[in-house]
C-alpha cells in the first residue's frame, strides 16, 4: 500500500539580538529565515527512513525502538527518533531532507530538524505544542537543557517580520523589517557543539543568580552588585542583554538601524565580556564587519562558543559575504515551519 505523499519545511532562525536570555525567562528578536530544511516523502506505519541530501548515510528505524534514542545511528538521526517518542507516532515516513542551513552554526539547524521531522510525522497540535515538542526532542536527543529562542522563532516566523519574544509567557510581537535593510550572516568556520560546550553551565549559573536576587530579567543594578565575581557577570549580560532588546524593538519600529546596529555591538561585547561565550574569531569577524561601510553593528548569534554572526547593514552595502568569511549569507525574515503542497 502506498502511503500518503507530504513535503514539509522549517526554516532557522537568526537572532537580531537577546542571546542567553530564553531560559532566564528575557527577550529576545529573531526572525525566521530563508534557509532551512525541507523533508519530502511519503507516509508509512511504523519505520522512519530519511536520506540526506548532504550527508551518505541514512536514517533508518522502526518507531517501536525510538525510545533507544542513544542507540540511533547517525547521530542526526536521535533528533528524529526524539521527536517520534515525543509524539508517540505510529506513523513513520519514507523521505528524504535537503538542507541549505549550515549545522552547528548558531542559525538552529538542530531544531529545523526537529520541527520538520514532526511535521513530518503529521504533528496536529497547536504552534504552540509543536515549539514545545521539539524543545522537549532536542534535551532527549542530546542533552541540552535549551531555551525556546530556536523552536518559537521557527514556528512563528513571518515573512518580512521580526519578533519581540517575551519568554516570561512566551508572547510573541512580531515586528515589520524595515526593506532597506539587510541581515549578514558570516559563518567563523568554527562548528559549535552545543552538547560539549558550557550551555548548561551557563544556565545553571544563571538559575543560581536567579534564586538569589530573583528574575534577571528585570534585575537592578543594585540586586547585580550584590552578587560577586562570575556570577554578577553572567547575571550583568542577561538583565544588560534584556535591556538592549527593549530598545532594539523601539528602534527597529522607529525605523533607527543605527541605534539597533550600536545595541548589536554592545550585545556582542557583553555577551564576550561578561558572559564569555565568543572566540577569538567571532570577534575579529564582528571587527571587519563593524568597520566596512554600511554596516550598522554586528554580534555573534545564537549560543556562542564558535558558530555565526549576525549584522546589520543597508541594503546591498556587503553585496558578497563570502569574500568577507569564506561563508556567508544574506537572509530574509520568513515564513516560519509548514506543510508545502507535496
Ligand atoms: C541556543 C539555544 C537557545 C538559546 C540560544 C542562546 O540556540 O538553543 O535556546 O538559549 O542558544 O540565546
Amino acid at each position: 500500500m502506498t502511503g500518503t505523499a507530504f513535503t514539509v519545511h522549517a526554516p532557522g532562525r537568526v537572532n537580531l539580538i537577546g542571546d542567553h536570555t530564553d531560559y532566564a525567562g528575557g527577550l529576545a528578536l529573531p526572525c525566521a529565515i530563508d534557509l532551512g530544511i525541507t523533508i519530502s516523502g511519503t507516509h508509512q506505519q511504523g519505520r522512519v527512513e530519511l536520506r540526506s541530501d548532504a550527508l551518505a548515510d541514512i536514517v533508518a528505524f522502526d518507531l517501536d525502538a525510538a525510545s533507544n534514542i542513544a542507540s540511533i545511528q547517525p547521530q542526526w538521526g536521535r533528533y528524529i527518533a526524539a521527536v517520534a517518542q515525543e509524539l508517540k507516532s505510529a506513523q513513520g515516513f519514507t523521505a528524504s531532507v535537503i538542507s541549505t542551513l549550515p549545522t552547528g552554526a548558531g542559525l538552529s539547524s538542530s531544531a529545523a530538524l526537529e520541527i520538520a521531522s514532526a511535521l513530518s510525522f503529521g504533528f496536529a497540535g497547536s504552534p504552540m505544542d509543536l515549539a514545545l515538542v521539539g524543545q522537549r526532542a532536542e534535551l532527549a536527543a542530546v542533552g541540552v537543557p535549551c531555551g525556546l529562542l530556536d523552536q518559537l522563532s521557527i514556528v512563528f516566523g513571518r515573512a518580512g517580520y521580526a519578533m519581540v519574544i517575551d519568554f516570561t509567557d512566551n508572547a510573541i510581537e512580531h515586528v515589520a523589517f524595515p526593506d532597506d535593510l539587510d541581515i549578514v550572516v558570516l559563518h567563523s568556520g568554527q562548528e559549535r557543539e552545543l552538547a560539549d560546550s558550557q550551555y548548561a553551565e551557563r544556565r545553571a549559573m544563571c538559575e543560581l543568580a536567579a534564586e538569589r536576587i530573583g528574575p534577571l530579567a528585570s534585575a537592578s543594578t543594585t540586586d547585580i552588585n550584590s552578587l560577586t565575581g562570575v556570577m554578577q557577570s553572567r547575571a550583568r549580560h542577561v538583565a544588560s542583554e534584556c535591556e538592549r532588546v527593549r530598545q532594539a524593538a523601539v528602534a527597529l519600529r522607529d525605523n533607527d538601524p543605527t541605534t539597533v546596529g550600536q545595541l548589536m555591538t554592545q550585545s556582542h561585547a557583553s555577551l564576550r565580556d561578561d558572559f564569555d561565550v565568543s572566540t577569538s574569531v567571532l570577534d575579529e569577524l564582528v571587527e571587519r564587519l563593524n568597520s566596512t561601510p554600511g554596516v550598522y553593528g554586528s554580534r555573534l548569534t545564537g549560543a556562542g562558543f564558535g558558530g555565526c554572526v549576525v549584522a546589520l547593514s543597508e541594503r546591498g552595502a556587503i553585496s558578497d559575504p563570502n569574500a568577507l568569511s569564506g561563508r556567508g549569507w544574506i537572509v530574509h525574515p520568513s515564513d516560519g515551519a509548514r506543510q508545502l503542497a507535496p
